[in-house]
């Protein structure tokens, strides 16, 4: 299904991470990290003393500036494109907001069917700016860093678009999905569409693997992620890796969905940390990569702990090929980034033979 790769064998510095993605052997772990652009870096906040998030997002020179500044700065084997989850909203018709402190506000929430009625499906092109900070980001790095694209999956979009925000209870989402199905299932499928043609302008500007993001889908029982959720999903990975990249299909407090979460199909899963990752990793399937699972708030620990978790979850992994270390959700603003910098040499620098346990063979 993937195009062949003729460089396979000598693992070049650009294609570690999107070998690790497809399961291939690579020469060592590769790493990147969840909001590695963000406001933890000063030379982000330098560039949003001057613009709001949304400038940043629209236009290619500054969304592609601090694509790469957090890349380099950082040494990472993947570099993110800059972007939101939120920007189909607006292409659906849907009006948004950064509130300081407060997160993402939608102006006027989905709460009918009517309103599902109402969303457009044919305007993904209006989105074409992410695409132009792609090929600017793929021009600088010339294959040197695996380029992920990415968009926030059908449940976690819908979520937002129905609460209007972020969320605790998910009332609102829950009650359409539960007493309106033909109203939900017709706001999956919608949104579905337009993450298709997204994500395509995405591949086709340069994206090597594509990210989805179902960041809120640990809200969900089991049975209701089987019965609301997961058909929208499995669509969209499906779709994307026809486009001929892979996928990485990433949430949080899902330790009871990861079985079924594979089960779309997708390439990669994300791991959070409340599991150890070899435990996560069975529960997932071992045909499938995995991606993470530090703790965020671990990078506020002293060196030597932090280096014992790193090289924890490197143990757990064991040298299986299909492990991207990560962390489990994204960088939080005050972080150090020294210490971001230091989980990279930790990576680079393990070496499974000098541990006590074997090498999967
Ligand atoms: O390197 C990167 O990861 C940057 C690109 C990126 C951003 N948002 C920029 C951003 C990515 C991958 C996202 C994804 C995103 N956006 C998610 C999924 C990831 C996750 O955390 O699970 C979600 C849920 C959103 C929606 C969103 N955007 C929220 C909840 C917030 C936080 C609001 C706040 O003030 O903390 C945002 C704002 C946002 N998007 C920031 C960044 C760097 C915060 C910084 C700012 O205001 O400049």
């Amino acid at each position: 299904m993937y195009p062949a790769n003729p460089a396979a064998e000598t693992v070049p510095d650009g294609s570690r991470f999107i070998r690790a993605c497809l399961r291939q052997p690579v020469d060592r772990t590769p790493v990147w990290f969840l909001r590695q652009a963000g406001r933890y870096m000063q030379e982000y906040r330098d560039v949003r003393k001057h613009h709001t998030l949304m400038e940043i997002c629209k236009q290619p020179d500054l969304a592609s500036e601090v694509t790469i500044t957090a890349a380099e700065k950082l040494g990472v084997d993947a570099a993110i494109i800059f972007a939101d989850l939120l920007l189909p909203l607006e292409a659906m018709g849907l009006d948004f907001e950064f509130q300081a402190g407060e997160g993402p506000v939608v102006h006027h929430p989905v709460r009918t069917a009517d309103d599902v009625r109402a969303l457009h499906t044919d305007r993904a092109a209006e989105l074409v700016y992410v695409a132009r900070a792609i090929e600017k980001v793929a021009a600088h790095f010339h294959n040197r860093l695996g380029i992920i694209g990415f968009c926030g999956a059908p449940y976690t979009l819908a979520s937002y678009m129905i609460e209007g925000g972020g969320s605790r209870n998910y009332i609102h989402t829950k009650r359409m999905m539960y007493s309106e199905p033909g109203a939900w299932r017709l706001l999956l499928d919608k949104i579905a569409t337009v993450l298709e043609d997204y994500c395509r302008m995405q591949v086709e500007a340069g994206a090597d693997v594509i990210q989805i993001f179902d960041s809120w889908v640990g809200s969900l029982a089991l049975a209701d992620y089987r019965a609301y959720a997961f058909e929208a999903s499995q669509r969209l990975v499906r779709a994307v890796q026809q486009m001929g990249v892979p996928v990485i299909y990433f949430g949080v407090e899902t330790a009871g969905l990861l079985g079924e979460m594979a089960s779309t199909g997708a390439d990669v899963i994300g791991l959070d940390w409340r599991q150890p990752l070899d435990e996560s990793w069975r529960a997932v399937g071992h045909s499938h990569a995995v991606q993470g699972n530090l703790d965020p708030i671990t990078l506020f620990a002293p060196l030597e702990i932090l280096e014992q978790r790193v090289h924890e979850i490197l143990r757990a992994a064991n040298g299986r090929p299909g492990h991207i270390f990560n962390l489990g959700h994204g960088i939080v603003p005050t972080t150090p980034v020294e210490n971001v910098q230091a989980v990279v040499r930790m990576v680079r620098e393990f070496r499974l033979e000098a541990n006590p346990e074997k090498a999967h063979g």
